[in-house]
């Protein structure tokens, strides 16, 4: 499959799972648990040995699934996360040198911002869309908001202590594309290996509205 986008990837699903693996195997089993709910769209960071290998076995699961890589914090990763079969990477912030190797490695980022001077960086590297990272503790949808006003063409995609009770409203913006976030895999869930509760998460998390844009 050629290389989606990230404008396409961000608007396949309203909420983008972040997952953080102990083994590639439980990675499998947690994949396929959230495609079964209709989570089309997954981002396996690089927290945990197991990462790149669960991006592999990850982006084999069904023709239709979009595997990112997360919390790239070096340039390095963005070549090992394209060989590993990821589709978009994400990233808490950004610099020159992490842009030019995710240009470098085909892989399309979504990089982290938290303040003005971050969006103009990204804004100058040409980047549309980014991830405000970590979204409840630097401000919220009203720091979406306030950032509309100067920045009113960017898009978001909000991350870090969103809930399924907050979601909706921060999907409501008009200038958030979609979430992200840990809440459909629960730590507890996980290690009792109920994949019907991961998937039941998902459905429900794919479910929820989002106005066209
Ligand atoms: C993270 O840092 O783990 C992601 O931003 C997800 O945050 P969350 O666990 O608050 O959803």
């Amino acid at each position: 499959m050629a290389t989606p986008a990230v404008a396409d990837i961000v608007r396949l699903g309203p909420v983008i799972p972040v997952l953080a693996f102990d083994s590639a195997e439980q990675g499998e089993h947690v994949s396929r648990a959230l495609h079964a709910g209709g989570v089309k769209v997954l981002e396996i960071t690089l927290r945990t040995a197991a990462g790149l290998e669960a991006i592999e076995r990850a982006s084999k699961i069904a023709p239709d699934i979009v595997v990112g890589v997360g919390t790239i914090t070096k340039p390095e990763h963005c070549a090992l996360a394209k060989k590993a079969g990821a589709q978009f990477g994400v990233s808490p912030g950004l610099t020159r040198e992490m842009h030019d190797a995710a240009v470098e490695a085909g892989l399309p980022l979504l990089p982290g911002v938290m303040t003005p001077s971050d969006i103009i960086a990204a804004l100058e590297l040409g980047y549309e869309i980014v991830k405000f990272f970590p979204a409840v503790p630097a401000g919220g949808i009203a720091m979406l908001q306030a950032f509309h006003g100067p920045f009113p063409g960017l898009r978001f995609c909000p991350t870090g202590g969103i809930t399924p009770e907050s979601a909706p409203n921060f999907l409501a913006l008009p200038n958030v594309v979609c979430v992200g976030g840990s809440w459909l895999t629960p730590k507890a869930a996980v290690a009792a290996q109920d994949w019907a509760e991961v998937t039941r998460l998902a459905r429900a998390a794919s479910e929820l509205s989002r106005p066209a844009r």
